[in-house]
């Protein structure tokens, strides 16, 4: 078993949310899973608990879209940027959205919401069976009793977790938002099958430098791998049953080819 390379919890679901200029950058183009939350959250109203709400990508739209949004994300770096594309939403859109510094695996806002969305792959910082426990034990308690809680996670791709991790992938150039310097984008992964966490690592070379002065930024970022009837077990024994999923934000059927598994929920009991 290949010993974990670093902590998921301390370094895998952190280190990846310290520079959202960047985060927002890199997923600009992602628009599918906002426009798919944006029919859910047309067809099942608000008001709408977003948990792992990050920089405020999914949340401004729902709140422009007239829906009263709580975003909660425990990254401050990821709220203060949210915060601030709040500020630039109209002063009525602004005045739907609050945002709370909070981990979703421990909070209690004594209230209850119809619908409760964990977009782009936020569950898969719940690690261990415990932690999904305590995540979906915060979903029962704000739920409203015929609420939905709806939410994607990647499709587990053995191909993908099993390359190998001594070579770099996914290799772009890009500039880099803050500094506007060349940058060469990279990525590669270490999977640990046990825990089924993969532990991956984006490098960021400048590239306006000559080679021997390029010092590597290196971030670090663990999801745990969820599998599809292991989730859907995971959500029955919680008390969660599956309404319907899809293998993409179009409706696409779940099948080998899927990236994305997106779940709706209701409450089994
Ligand atoms: C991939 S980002 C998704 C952000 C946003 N939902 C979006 O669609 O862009 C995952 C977010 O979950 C947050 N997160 C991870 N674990 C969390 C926890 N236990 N409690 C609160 N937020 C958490 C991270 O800080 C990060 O902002």
């Amino acid at each position: 078993m290949p010993r974990d390379p670093f902590d998921p919890e301390t370094v895998g679901a952190v280190e990846h949310y310290l520079e959202p200029e960047l985060y927002d950058h890199e997923y600009r183009r992602r628009r599918a899973d906002v426009n798919f939350y944006r029919e859910v959250a047309r067809a099942h109203g608000g008001p709408v608990l977003e948990l792992g709400c990050g920089s405020g990508r999914v949340l401004t739209a729902l709140c422009r879209d007239g829906h009263e949004v709580v975003g909660l994300d425990r990254a401050a770096p990821m709220l203060q940027r949210a915060a601030a594309r709040v500020a630039r939403l109209s002063r009525a859109a602004r005045a739907r959205a609050t945002l709370l510094c909070a981990d979703f695996r421990a909070f209690a806002l004594r209230r209850r919401f119809p619908l409760i969305i964990c977009p782009f792959n936020a569950f898969q910082h719940l690690y261990e069976r415990h932690d999904v426990e305590a995540g979906l034990r915060g979903v029962d308690r704000h739920l409203a009793p015929d609420g939905h809680f709806v939410f994607d996670v990647l499709m587990p791709d053995l191909r993908w977790l099993t390359k190998d991790p001594t070579r770099h992938w996914a290799r772009t150039r890009f500039k880099h938002p803050r500094t506007g310097r060349p940058v060469l984008y990279s990525t590669n992964q270490t999977y640990d099958p046990v825990r089924q966490i993969a532990f991956m690592r984006i490098f960021y070379e400048p590239l306006d430098l000559p080679p021997e002065q390029r010092r590597t930024r290196v971030v670090r970022l663990a999801h745990r791998q969820f599998f599809p009837t292991e989730i859907e077990d995971l959500l029955h024994y919680n008390g969660f049953s599956v309404e319907a999923r899809f293998g993409g934000f179009h409706g696409e059927p779940l099948g080998p080819e899927a990236d994305a598994q997106v779940l709706i929920c209701v409450r089994s009991r």
